[in-house]
């Protein structure tokens, strides 16, 4: 292939940057031109499309969000959408795409592939919830700036004998619950992999205040109920001097961390290579920290993402 693209597609996350300069800075090295798209599938039916130099991508490695935006955008879910968007590749002479994104972001590249253009997905969501990978892009940050909050929570709970119910996002996956509450020794952590007993949390709160224990940090994930909701099934099994935090969108920004950069990296410099063989209809991904390139329809048809449910296990066992 001599002219690929690239977007960035869906809730964005820290490390999508380092990743379109990899894919960029590889194709260019390679002898291909590379052609970014703005705001993920709706700049690419909408053409909003331009070349991108060595010099495009300098500067951005470090930076959180994505320099090329990015859109949710439904309607590409329609072949209607699907066909406007080859139609444009087309037009710009552009023989492969990669895009960066999550689960909404790779069914776009699903498409693609069945109307048999060669597209290669890399997984770019604070979530870690696409199959075919051990993690992807931004996880890491995400996870470590709901650490950072956690910490700074935990000293304010101690100091007032508070429990804190701390909802984080993950859309309907565990996976930021799991590794900030076992990095923040969270209490117990609420995931929707694992049903929970209000009853049991109660108990082991009121145990936990009877040694002396002052702070009590709960981590709920968004996809099992809000932190409000929590608070108020555990409040009708008495008063722990409850608070929620509600982290939010602010999980998404922020600088990525070393881990994420080098996945990033290494993620785009992959892609580039296969689509270099003229190689599509697939996903890279890192299973047991080795970059790997799976069958993208297979995938998502047939495989599922699954957190280390180890760490719930052991959380458990550790923290009370
Ligand atoms: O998929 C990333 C994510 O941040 C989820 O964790 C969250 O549920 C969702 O996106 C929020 O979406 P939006 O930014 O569109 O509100």
């Amino acid at each position: 292939m001599k002219r690929i693209a690239i977007l960035t597609s869906g809730g964005d996350a820290p490390g999508m940057n380092a990743a379109v300069r990899a894919v960029t800075r590889k194709a260019i090295y390679e002898g291909m031109e590379v052609y970014g798209i703005n705001y993920g599938y709706a700049g690419l039916v909408a053409g909003d499309i331009r070349k991108l130099d060595v010099s495009d991508v300098g500067d951005i490695i470090q930076r959180g969000g994505t320099v090329l935006y990015s859109a949710r955008y439904p309607e590409f879910a329609t072949e209607e959408g699907q066909l406007k968007g080859i139609e444009q590749l087309k037009k710009f002479g552009i023989e492969g795409l990669v895009v960066i994104g999550g689960d909404g972001s790779y069914h776009g590249a699903l498409a693609l592939t069945k109307h048999g253009y060669p597209t290669v997905g890399i997984p770019g969501t604070i979530d870690n919830d696409i199959p075919g990978t051990d993690y992807t892009i931004g996880f890491d940050t995400a996870s470590n700036t709901v650490l950072e909050a956690v910490d700074k929570l935990r000293d304010t709970a101690t100091s007032h004998v508070r429990t804190f119910i701390i909802e984080v996002m993950g859309r309907d996956a565990g996976d930021i619950a799991l590794w900030a509450g076992v990095a923040a020794g969270a209490d117990y952590i609420v995931i929707p992999e694992r049903e929970f007993d209000i009853k049991e949390i109660a108990a082991k709160i009121s145990k936990s205040r009877e040694r002396g224990k002052r702070h009590c940090l709960i981590m709920v994930a968004e996809g099992v109920m809000s932190g409000q909701e929590f608070k108020d099934l555990l409040s009708q099994e008495g008063d722990f001097h409850e608070r929620v935090s509600v982290l939010g969108h602010v999980v998404r920004g922020g600088a990525p961390s070393v881990r994420d950069r080098v996945l990033a990296s290494k993620f785009g410099w992959k892609a580039v290579e296969l689509l270099k063989e003229g190689k599509g209809g697939l996903c890279v991904g890192i299973r047991n920290e080795e970059i790997i390139a799976s069958d993208i329809i297979d995938t998502l048809e047939n495989q599922k993402h699954h957190p280390d449910l180890t760490l719930y296990t052991m959380n458990n066992e550790i923290t009370f």
